[in-house]
């Protein structure tokens, strides 16, 4: 259970709460995947802008999935990741079936 102090609607994923003025409302120090301050992450723009690249290269081909029956639930490990990992049915976007 996340804290809903912070967030509206914490345990659901909702990307949307990013974007645009939804995200001026997001405090300073609610969400530090990158940390905060003179320690900061140096790297945080470039992975950013790496992961969006990435993930728009993939999805331009593939079609992702999870498997029936997988549930992904987040663990925190000093970073957030997936429980048991994260299975995916993965499907040419060139080649049906
Ligand atoms: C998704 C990718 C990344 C995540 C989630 C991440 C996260 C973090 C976090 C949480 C910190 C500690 C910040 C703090 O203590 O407040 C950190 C520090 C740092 N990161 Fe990243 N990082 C990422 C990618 C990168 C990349 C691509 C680079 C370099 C090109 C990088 C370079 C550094 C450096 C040098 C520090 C230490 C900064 C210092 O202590 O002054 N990181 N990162």
């Amino acid at each position: 259970m996340a804290d809903g102090s912070l967030w509206d609607r914490p345990d659901i994923f909702d990307p949307t709460r990013f974007l645009d003025k939804a995200r001026d409302r997001i405090d300073r120090y609610a969400y530090l995947p990158f940390g905060a301050g003179p320690r900061g992450c140096i790297g945080s723009v470039f992975a950013l802008q790496e992961a969006t690249i990435v993930v728009a290269t993939i999805i331009r081909s593939f079609e992702l999935q999870v498997p029936p029956g997988h549930t992904v639930w987040p663990v925190h490990r000093v970073t957030l990741r997936p429980q048991g990992g994260l299975p995916m049915m993965v499907r040419s976007r060139d080649r049906p079936g």
